[in-house]
């Protein structure tokens, strides 16, 4: 079992606004906090709990006990800050702000999404997406991108949308479905700085 531990990015980020509890559309409240590395068998188990079909499509296997446990040991905030959203000690969903370490693309980041099923189309996503493209905004990124499946993940460009994400592009045949027929990938970007503060408020 991991131990508790200092991470070595753990003031990459201002993250004092966490742990933060929000109320869904439903009245159930959740809180929201950055992962710990502790915090990794609570992810698995939340992954495990995501129809195979669906983690098809993650980038990263992530039903495997040794990439979670990796994650967890290796956590690192300026590569991938995941911000978790919990229902006592249960994780329901798992948002993640990606960027480079140094270089030409550090200003641009990533986020991917995912809720568990149960608790889907009560706001959850969007909270999500708008706390990391807060966190990325304090924190002088530029750019942030988003993709997702067309056609599939429809759920996750409309909540992009409703942040302020617009599609860019489109990946043609970049993703296959489990029958191997080619499925697009649309990549959303939404500015940040001043275009996004006007967004917001
Ligand atoms: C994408 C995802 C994170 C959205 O989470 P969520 O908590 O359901 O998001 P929200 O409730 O904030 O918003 C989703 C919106 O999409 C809508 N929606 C859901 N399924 C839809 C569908 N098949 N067609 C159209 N709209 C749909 C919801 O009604 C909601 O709109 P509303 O706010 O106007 O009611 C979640 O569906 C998910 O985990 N999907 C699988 C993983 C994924 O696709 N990740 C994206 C890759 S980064």
């Amino acid at each position: 079992m991991a131990t508790e531990r200092p991470f070595a990015s753990s003031h990459i980020y201002r993250l004092s606004a966490y742990p933060k509890e929000v109320t869904l559309r439903d009245g159930a409240r959740v809180v929201l906090k950055p992962m710990s590395p502790q915090d990794g068998e609570a992810l698995q188990r939340f992954f495990l709990r995501i129809p195979a079909d669906e983690r098809y499509y993650m980038k990263d296997d992530v039903a495997s006990p040794q990439v979670i446990q990796r994650w967890a040991r290796e956590l690192d905030y300026d590569r991938a800050l995941p911000i978790l959203a919990w229902v006592n000690d249960t994780v329901v969903a798992d948002g993640t702000l990606h960027r480079t370490r140094a270089g030409a693309r550090r200003h641009v980041g990533e986020l991917r999404i995912l809720v568990a099923p149960e608790y889907r189309s009560l706001g959850l996503g969007s909270t999500m997406i708008q706390e990391l493209a807060n966190i990325a905004n304090e924190n002088g990124l530029e750019r942030l991108t988003l993709q997702a499946i067309a056609d599939k993940e429809i759920a996750a460009i409309k909540a992009a949308e409703a942040i302020g994400f617009g599609q860019v592009a489109v990946l043609t045949g970049h993703g296959k479905d489990l029958d191997g027929h080619p499925r697009d990938i649309i990549i959303l970007e939404m500015p940040l700085g001043e275009w996004f503060n006007w967004w917001v408020f």
